[in-house]
């Protein structure tokens, strides 16, 4: 059976990933090529405990390299329990953010730097790479508005608190988005940046092109 492909989205709080990644599995599911969604931190029992523990506003004091720690730690209990399964099963995996989000905000805004999140990398995730990423980078203004409001209204409406990593200051958040940009441009065969404040519609449709692409020069009729 051929090997499945593993597509990540990635962007800032804000950016509008989770809306749509839900459009993209609508999608997908149309073409009867039911996806397996999931999401870091997080996706499995271990790693919603992960979570939790680096997303409360209340765990303060972590140490840069605990946190970048604990991102790989999730990583890789998904990857052992849902990511290389799915993708040996031959199923098509979409992912909520990936390594990229760890170099971004580890290794740019916390200033770990890319090359020690890159050989965490290959020591923790061997040589998995997603076929394709899908990264959402709106301007960094818009990004703050939206992540602020959505963050007000989740704690008012659940009283869940996942306010840690919104509370950074600004500079955090450029440096943010600065390494993304990097990212992006180190790697264009992987990455496709969809830029622009675009209407949910239209970073859709840049989604589905980018998507169908790949779907077609992966053998994967569509
Ligand atoms: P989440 O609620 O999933 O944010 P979003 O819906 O915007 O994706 O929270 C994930 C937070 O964790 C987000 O602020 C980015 C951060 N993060 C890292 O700092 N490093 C990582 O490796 C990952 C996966 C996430």
């Amino acid at each position: 059976m051929p090997r499945g492909l593993f597509i990540t989205l990635e962007g800032l709080d804000g950016s509008g990933k989770t809306t749509q990644i839900k459009r993209l599995a609508a999608w997908l599911q149309r073409r009867s090529l039911d996806p397996i969604v999931t999401r870091q931190p997080g996706g499995t029992a271990t790693g919603d405990r992960i979570r939790a523990l680096l997303l409360d506003s209340r765990s303060t004091g972590l140490a840069p390299m605990t946190e970048m720690a604990l991102m790989f730690a999730d990583r890789a209990q998904a990857i052992a329990e849902i990511i290389e399964p799915a993708l040996v099963a031959g199923r098509l995996v979409l992912c909520d953010r990936f390594t990229d989000s760890t170099e971004a905000y580890q290794g740019g805004g916390r200033e770990l730097g890319s090359q020690l999140i890159l050989d965490m990398h290959r020591l923790i995730c061997g040589d998995l790479q997603p076929d394709l990423t899908l990264l959402l980078l709106p301007s960094l203004s818009i990004c703050l508005e939206r992540a602020r409001r959505r963050n007000v209204r989740v704690a008012a409406q659940t009283g869940k608190d996942e306010n840690r990593f919104e509370q950074e200051e600004e500079a955090f958040y450029q440096r943010v988005w600065r390494k993304y940009r990097e990212i992006a441009a180190r790697e264009p065969q992987r990455v496709v940046l969809i830029e622009g404040n675009l209407t949910i519609d239209e970073v859709h449709e840049q989604i589905a092109e980018a998507v169908a692409e790949r779907l077609i020069t992966a053998g994967h009729t569509h």
